[in-house]
């Protein structure tokens, strides 16, 4: 029983990824024009939530729907996982009830052990290691705005976290330079950041980092599970907080990327979020499409699920 999960941006290769970008650029078109697809007829997508979210939940949950299937919200609190029943029993039971499954929760073993025993496609909606899903978004926006990012270079600002994880990934996927700007003991994990090989580097001075970079990047300096630090994290990271004058540093043409939720005063000035080198509100609104191709490509007809 062979099926494609996605955990990792690792999990599809770098044609299938670039397939997938131009693809929810085209299903964006065709949803503007009022020709929206709609491939997974009758599916259904359960999503488990261990994590809070905005973005995450609202763009599967809408996206389900116009692709002409229903998505399922879970969240621990009213179901039995939340009363201890092991994950991979749920895994084998909501698996022989809808064609896919999204998660977001906190250990990546956790996902993993769905995932071996779930028989309908995983899809990771953040961990404390990654966030793939994030990435096919991000790299949609850069694409739509500036086409090829292969050769480019990309600014990651602040933590060595899951979006900084997922940003190494990508590197190594799309093929640009990642520069990593992070105070010591925030570092990415020192295997994922191996794997990428000189695609990635960890470059202390985040003006040094953002010299000339097409891309700048950054994410909250205390992550969801990480509350209890924000006061030690944030004297940690008081010198990696994206501001005008870094962005100053960057290529004049540079775009401005961050998840989101963002701390405005923290990991970036206001200026800059706001400002006209920042794509946030675009970034945030293609999870959307992104996802559509990714589900079309793991739910749909034909697909190994
Ligand atoms: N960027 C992101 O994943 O946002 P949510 O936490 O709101 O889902
Ligand atoms: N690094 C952040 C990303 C939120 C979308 C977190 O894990 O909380």
């Amino acid at each position: 029983m062979s099926v494609q999960h996605f955990l990792t941006l690792l999990d599809l290769d770098p044609a299938r990824l670039h397939q997938l970008i131009q693809r929810a650029i085209e299903m964006k078109a065709l949803r503007q024009a009022g020709n929206q697809p709609t491939p997974l007829k009758g599916k259904t997508l359960a999503m488990i939530f261990d994590k809070s979210s905005t973005r995450t939940r609202v763009s599967f949950e809408a996206g389900m729907a116009q692709l002409g299937g229903a998505a399922l919200f879970l969240s621990p609190r009213d179901t039995q996982l939340g009363r201890g029943e092991p994950i991979e029993d749920t895994a084998r039971v909501l698996s022989r009830m809808v064609d896919g499954i999204m998660i977001r929760t906190f250990s990546d073993a956790t996902l993993e052990k769905f995932a071996e025993n779930s028989r309908v496609p995983v899809i990771n909606g953040l961990t404390d290691r990654f966030h793939p899903c994030q990435l096919l978004a991000d790299m949609m926006t850069w694409t739509e705005n500036r086409g090829e990012i292969r050769g480019k270079t990309v600014a990651w600002i602040g933590d060595g976290n899951n979006m900084c994880h997922s940003y190494i990934n990508a590197a190594i996927q799309f093929g640009y330079k990642l520069r990593i700007a992070c105070p010591e003991g925030y570092d990415p994990d020192a295997d994922i950041l191996a794997n990428a090989g000189d695609r990635a580097e960890i470059i202390r001075d985040p003006m040094a980092a953002a010299e000339n970079a097409d891309l700048v990047v950054t994410d909250v300096w205390a992550s969801m599970g990480q509350e209890e630090e924000q006061k030690i994290r944030e004297k940690a990271f008081a010198r990696y907080q994206v501001t005008p004058a870094l962005m100053q540093q960057a290529s004049p043409d540079a775009l401005f990327m961050h998840c989101l939720p963002a701390h405005r005063g923290e990991e970036v000035a206001a200026e800059v979020l706001e400002g006209p080198q920042s794509v946030v509100w675009e970034e945030a609104g293609n999870r959307l499409y992104a996802q559509n191709a990714l589900l079309e490509l793991l739910l749909g007809q034909g697909s190994a699920g």
